[in-house]
């Protein structure tokens, strides 16, 4: 399973890639928001494109699919490693169609049904990202939405790959890798959850308190 860091925060970015684990970076408008009064936004993707070697997505902002591919392909000129997130909308569908044609990789993103995961699968997305941590607070089950596309995308033997996106706790990244979503992407303090457990640490503490008992030459 792929690692993705959900932020457009270059401290994030460096302190997560320095675990070796990263694979790639989701940033949204909402995410380069609160990066406001840092630089303007294309130099900070061009950062962030240069500490993760994999793919960063960057948001498009129109609503028809000619300003999509438009948008899309200013920001394919920030850095070889820019893949294109679109929303799941019928422009948007159209778009990745349009995307494909050009070599520009997709991510579908605001994916809230399977059949949204399936028409922009048709269409050619890389990635669909399925917001689960926005379904729960809704009150439905987010993972669901990721076990019916893990479903159709083996049914079809479809290449989009499926990023668990709106993720909120750890219990997200561990249903994701049971169901075998392709990718996950995680807020850098659910990344810090992941490794932290209360018995590691009481062992460790009783492990360096056993090792000043033994006798060293
Ligand atoms: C994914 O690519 C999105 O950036 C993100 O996961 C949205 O999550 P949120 O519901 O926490 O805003």
């Amino acid at each position: 399973m792929k690692f993705f860091i959900d932020t457009a925060n270059v401290e994030e970015i460096r302190e997560a890639a320095t675990m070796g684990v990263l694979d790639g970076v989701t940033t949204n408008p909402t995410l380069l928001s609160r990066e406001a009064g840092k630089g303007f936004y294309r130099e900070i993707l061009k950062e962030i494109c240069s500490i993760v070697p994999g793919p960063v997505s960057a948001e498009v902002v129109s609503l028809d699919a000619e300003g999509m591919v438009r948008e899309g392909k200013e920001l394919c000129k920030i850095a070889d490693n820019i893949i294109i997130k679109v929303p799941c909308i019928r422009e948007g569908v159209k778009a990745i169609g349009m995307f494909k044609k050009e070599g520009i990789q997709t991510n579908a993103t605001l994916c809230f049904s399977p059949n949204q995961g399936l028409l922009v699968a048709k269409a050619g997305a890389t990635f669909v990202s399925p917001f689960v941590g926005r379904i729960d607070d809704v009150g439905n089950p987010g993972m669901e939405l990721v076990r019916d596309l893990v479903t159709i995308y083996n049914n079809y033997s479809m290449a989009t790959q499926i990023i668990v996106s709106s993720v909120r706790h750890s219990q997200h990244v561990y249903e994701a890798a049971m169901m075998g979503a392709d990718v996950v992407t995680i807020p850098f303090k659910v990344i810090e959850q992941l490794i932290r457990h209360p018995l590691t640490d009481v062992g460790i503490e009783k492990f360096l308190a056993d090792w000043d008992k033994v006798e060293k030459d």
